[in-house]
């Protein structure tokens, strides 16, 4: 891989951050925040071991900043996008450029990191090209999944009853802050009723590049009458694995290639798991395809984590760690108090730091003592879950228990949250800073 280059970028992109009208499908428009007027956000694309520069120019009501979701900014903590941590805010009218090596390789995003602003549209693929590819495909595209909310983002609070609670309603009418109800899914913007076509011509294999940028809702993703061949995730290359669906978390990315071997047009269906929102749907559509949808079937097998085998080699991350750290996730009643979630017992901002030492191998092992899952997120790092290497995980509801490892190796104060937007608002989040 060559070294970084310094002086030019490579690559430079110019954003607006703008009050602009969305169009969600056949007509249907609402008033969002949008990079240059589109959502999602212009692709941001560039080749491992690039240097990309993208200014912004805020041209909203509000501060705000952009996170580059899967980059580990090596060297580059200031360039993080974290208000208040890594930087101070651009406010309305100024201009900020931020500047990055576009490293690791895959499917990652950039968002605005303010308040709830994400849910209000700020956000865009950040795709880094491979320059070894471990798979073989003819084309891709990239499908942005998230939630339809016409209205301004505000912190709800629900009784933690929804679809894929498993058993817990009622919970004696407790509350938890969570997002507002969607009013439906959105795949690259569009609403069911006017899907995004997804062009496959019969024999090629179309490698899906896809995003779960939504706040609150971790989806299922099938196509009807087709596998996915799981060949990425959050970026890090997999030991590619056949499975019929995936689950993918607020925060998280999976590529996986389908085969086109079956003429005729195909459902993508994207269903919340966590929500009673409708599911979304884009279409596999050959060419030679007369457009009349086929539903097919959708079978059961469903991606584990335990499917997951990272192509990287993972020693470092291996052996008994210098450090543990043991963080029970709660909010709500479970918690004790009504209108937070916290990490360890403390809602951020009122929670300490979590001290490391550069150098360090470092555990967390993740206890979840509420209902809801947790997609929890580390900037600046890649850590080992399992088998694979990832940057997002969910932390499975109920008992659940996840327990990553990770290298201080990036100097810095690096934020760590869950994903689920309206849990990291009300507290659920730490700063991890260690010096050099
Ligand atoms: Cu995708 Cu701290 O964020
Ligand atoms: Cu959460």
């Amino acid at each position: 891989m060559p070294e970084p280059q310094y002086g030019d970028p490579d690559r430079e992109y110019q954003l607006s951050a703008t009050e602009s009208d969305v169009m969600v499908a056949g007509g249907e428009s609402y008033n969002g925040w949008t990079y240059n007027g589109e959502y999602p956000g212009p692709e941001i694309r560039a080749v491992e071991g690039e240097r990309v520069r993208v200014t912004i120019e805020n041209d909203l009501p509000e501060e705000t900043t952009i996170h580059w979701h899967g980059m580990v900014l090596d060297g580059d903590n200031a360039m993080d996008g974290v208000p208040g941590v890594t930087q101070t805010a651009i406010e309305p009218g100024e201009e900020f450029v931020y500047e990055f090596d576009a490293e690791p390789a895959g499917t990652h995003w950039y968002h605005s990191h303010v308040g709830l602003q994400l849910d209000r549209e700020l956000l865009g693929p950040l795709i880094i090209e491979e320059r070894n590819p471990h798979i073989e495909y003819d084309t891709e595209a990239t499908l942005v999944l998230d939630e339809y909310l016409p209205t301004e983002p505000r912190v709800e609070t629900s009784s933690g009853t929804g679809g894929g609670m498993g058993g817990m309603g009622g919970m004696g009418g407790s509350g938890f802050p969570d997002a507002p109800p969607a009013e439906g899914t959105l795949i690259n913007g569009r609403l069911p009723d006017d899907p995004t076509p997804v062009d496959v011509e019969e024999g090629s294999r179309i490698r899906l590049r896809l995003i779960n940028a939504a706040a609150a809702a971790t989806y299922e993703i099938g196509i009807g009458d087709h596998e996915l061949v799981v060949t990425h995730t959050d970026g890090p290359a997999v030991e590619p694995v056949s499975v019929d669906t995936l689950e993918i978390g607020p925060g998280e990315r999976y590529d996986a290639v389908v085969e086109a071997r079956s003429p005729g047009t195909w459902p993508i269906r994207v269903r919340p798991v966590n929500k009673s929102t409708s599911a979304g749907r884009a279409l596999l559509d050959y060419d030679q395809s007369t457009g009349d949808v086929t539903e097919g079937e959708i079978g059961s097998r469903q991606l584990r984590l335990s499917d997951l085998h990272a192509i990287d080699d993972l020693d470092e991350y291996r052996g008994e760690p210098d450090r543990t750290i043991d963080l029970t996730l709660s909010g709500g009643m479970m918690g004790g108090d009504g209108d937070e979630w916290t990490i360890g017992g403390q809602a951020y901002p009122d929670a300490d730091p979590i001290s490391i030492e550069e150098g360090e191998h470092v555990r967390f092992r993740m206890a979840n003592r509420s209902p809801m899952r947790h997609p929890m997120h580390l900037h600046g790092h890649h850590f080992v879950v399992g088998d694979a290497l990832k940057d997002t995980v969910i932390v499975p509801g109920h008992m659940g228990e996840i327990t990553i490892d990770f290298v201080a190796d990036n100097p810095g104060t690096w934020f760590f949250h869950c994903h689920h937007l309206y849990h990291m608002e009300t507290g659920m989040a730490r700063e991890i800073p260690y010096e050099q």
